[in-house]
């Protein structure tokens, strides 16, 4: 019997190294990539894998219903099939210019993936959260997965609405969920209007560098690769109906990231502009994974003090993909490979 995975998002950050990860370390499994290729999903972040027999890309829109059922076609009938479901927008800044396209990928993008997965008796549905839906920390403590939920931006309102459907989902219906609840994620292919690339990208130009407010918020940050190890983890070990919260204990204001990151690159402070602050900026963010390791016996491999080095590293040597990201370049061949260079919603 062939174990069938269905991965929604495998075109964005997350998602792509996930599917790097899967290939290498269950090269026997059938993997159905499904994305939008919304901006930040780039098939050049897959390269690697594309020749992979078992591996194959379905551009489609988790808010579409018949998006769905033809990525669930692909899947095949003779085997198992699970979904991991990354697709999403992902970024806060653009959720407070804009919340609609965050309701209608995160909230109605995640009812319809649970909808075709139940009808077609999907083995397990692995919902991948996020730590921003447990609102913001005061100085001291932790989320755990009993805080209560309490978001602030609209991106992680929207999570948290995907979250409540798919608890709904278990509690209703029988159906086998799993939710993660993760912290900053970091590593390559990220998008650079986060955080690291961002600051990485402009402080190798020269450009001036966005702190927002005082730079004294904390993120609490977790090398990506130990991200989808601990996904994989769930998904083969869960308990359905459960959360997962996953961190590795790397809390850092984000004055010091940019800082270390200069003093990498040999750039001076003075790059370093203030600006005004994100509305609603949540203070900090601290993950108790002690769930994840005692239950599952997942924990981190790397460091701040290992990746953030490696990262760094890996983006300077990457800079035709971010010359390709930041120019947009990359989005032409979608338009001429699909006909259309947006997703539908
Ligand atoms: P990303 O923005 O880099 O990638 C999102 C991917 O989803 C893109 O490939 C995009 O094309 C695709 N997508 C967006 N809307 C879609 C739609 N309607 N239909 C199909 N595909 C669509 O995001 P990321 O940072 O890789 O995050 C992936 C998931 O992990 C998200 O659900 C996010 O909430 C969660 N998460 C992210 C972090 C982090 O630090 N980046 C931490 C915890 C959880
Ligand atoms: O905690 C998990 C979340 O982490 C994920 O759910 C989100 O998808 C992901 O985008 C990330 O959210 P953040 O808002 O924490 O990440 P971002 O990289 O946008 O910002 C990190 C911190 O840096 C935050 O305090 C805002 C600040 N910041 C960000 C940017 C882009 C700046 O000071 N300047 C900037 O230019």
């Amino acid at each position: 019997m062939t174990n069938t995975l269905l991965v929604t998002g495998g075109a964005g950050f997350i998602g792509s190294n996930f599917i790097e990860m899967l290939v290498a370390d269950r090269p026997d499994w059938r993997i159905i990539n499904m994305d939008a290729l919304t901006y930040a999903g780039n098939l050049e972040n897959l390269t690697q894998v594309e020749g992979h027999p078992g591996y194959q890309f379905v551009k489609g829109d988790v808010a579409i219903r018949e998006d769905v059922a033809r990525a669930f076609d692909a899947c095949g009938s003779d085997g198992q099939v699970s979904v991991v479901h990354f697709a999403a927008e992902s970024h806060v800044d653009r959720s407070i210019a804009g919340g609609l396209p965050f309701v209608m990928a995160n909230v109605v993008g995640t009812q319809n993936m649970l909808d075709e997965s139940r009808a077609r008796g999907v083995h397990r549905f692995l919902h991948v959260s996020t730590d921003e839906v447990y609102g913001s920390l005061g100085k001291t403590g932790f989320f755990t997965e009993e805080t209560n939920l309490a978001p602030n931006s609209p991106y992680s309102a929207s999570k948290c609405g995907s979250d409540m459907l798919v608890r709904a989902a278990f509690h209703t219906h029988d159906f086998p969920t799993l939710i993660t609840r993760c912290s900053n994620n970091y590593g390559p292919y990220q998008f650079p209007e986060k955080l690291i690339p961002l600051i990485i990208a402009n402080a190798r130009e020269n450009k001036p560098l966005p702190v927002y407010g005082d730079g004294m918020q904390i993120r609490d940050w977790l090398y990506v690769q130990d991200h989808c190890e601990a996904i994989l983890c769930v998904l083969e070990g869960g308990k359905p109906g459960d959360v997962y919260n996953i961190g590795g204990h790397n809390e850092y204001p984000n004055i010091e990231i940019v800082k270390r990151i200069l003093k990498q690159l040999d750039k001076p402070e003075s790059l370093i502009t203030y600006v005004k602050d994100r509305p609603g900026h949540d203070r900090r963010y601290a993950i108790d994974a002690g769930k994840i390791e005692r239950e599952l016996g997942w924990t981190p491999r790397y460091t701040f003090e290992q990746a953030l080095p490696k990262t760094i590293e890996w983006y300077l040597s990457q800079d035709e993909w971010l010359q390709r990201v930041r120019s947009g370049t990359y989005r032409e061949y979608y338009a001429e490979q699909y006909g259309s260079d947006t997703p539908s919603v």
